[in-house]
């Protein structure tokens, strides 16, 4: 569903808000607002480029198909009902569209531990870390929990997952990958086959956090370029470049 851009509350963010990015969107803390965030699409990643780049039969799609924000304004309203209990808790909670510098964006929680620095994603802490005692329990913890809400989701990946560090424990939460994977929409899963796709998604969790956890050991896991552009800090050219700015009229201005 497309929002009025004129009925929107303006949030006015600048280059040094931009604390993370994915493939496919630009995630910005907000300013006096601690535990939201706004992510807008990536420029060099639109929705009208990833169509472009899609296989003949995908491009009959509407151009919201290819839209990160939208599904997951979608998804997440749809869990609100579906798994009210998990909202803001195992997975973020969607406060709705905004206007920013950078085009229109969605208002989310944002994860943070208790010292206020923004949680890390599994990936990170495994890079850094390894697999802790203290990971094991919260990998523990999060599996019954996940079975409990039975929150439908694509693939959890290490990336798309933080560790939301409290002073005793940790918990993790699911901030990217929701909804079904499966052609079914979301309220027309059976509770049998929710249970299932639950289970499997948890198996392949289990499966990933190995492979990973033995490429971290043979100190192989930044060797892929992708791995290492999520675990460091982002440059201020990788920012511009994602946001479509021209580096030579952009800083400064931003
Ligand atoms: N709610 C949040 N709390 C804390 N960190 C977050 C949150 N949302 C995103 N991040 C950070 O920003 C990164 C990118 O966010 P996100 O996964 O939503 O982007 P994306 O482009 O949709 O990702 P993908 O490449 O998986 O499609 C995450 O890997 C994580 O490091
Ligand atoms: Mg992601």
């Amino acid at each position: 569903m497309r929002i009025a851009q004129d009925s929107m509350q303006t949030i006015d963010l600048s280059l040094d808000d931009f604390f993370a990015a994915g493939g496919n969107r630009c995630c910005f803390t907000v300013p006096e607002k601690t535990n939201l965030c706004v992510k807008v699409n990536r420029v060099d990643r639109s929705p009208a480029f990833k169509k472009a780049k899609a296989p003949i039969y995908k491009r009959l799609r509407s151009l919201d198909a290819f839209d990160e924000n939208q599904e997951e304004y979608r998804v997440l309203g749809a869990l609100e009902t579906f798994a009210p209990e998990a909202a803001g808790r195992l997975i973020p909670k969607c406060h709705g569209w905004v206007n920013t510098p950078f085009g229109s964006g969605l208002l989310l929680t944002l994860f943070r531990n208790a010292d206020g620095n923004v949680s890390d994603t599994v990936e990170m802490e495994m890079v850094r870390n390894g697999v802790t005692a203290e990971l094991k329990r919260a990998v523990a913890l999060f599996k019954e929990e996940w079975r409990e809400v039975a929150v439908p989701s694509r693939q959890l990946l290490l990336h798309n997952i933080v560790i939301n560090k409290d002073k005793n424990h940790w918990r993790l939460a699911v901030i990217d990958g929701l909804g079904s994977g499966e052609a079914l929409p979301l309220g027309k899963l059976l509770p049998s086959m929710r249970r299932r796709q639950i289970e499997r998604r948890l198996d392949q969790f289990d499966k990933r956090l190995e492979d990973f956890n033995n490429l971290c050991a043979k100190g192989l896991a930044v060797d892929k370029g992708w791995v290492r552009q999520r675990t460091e800090p982002l440059d201020n050219a990788f920012k511009l470049k994602a946001l479509g700015l021209d580096p030579d009229v952009a800083v400064g201005k931003w």
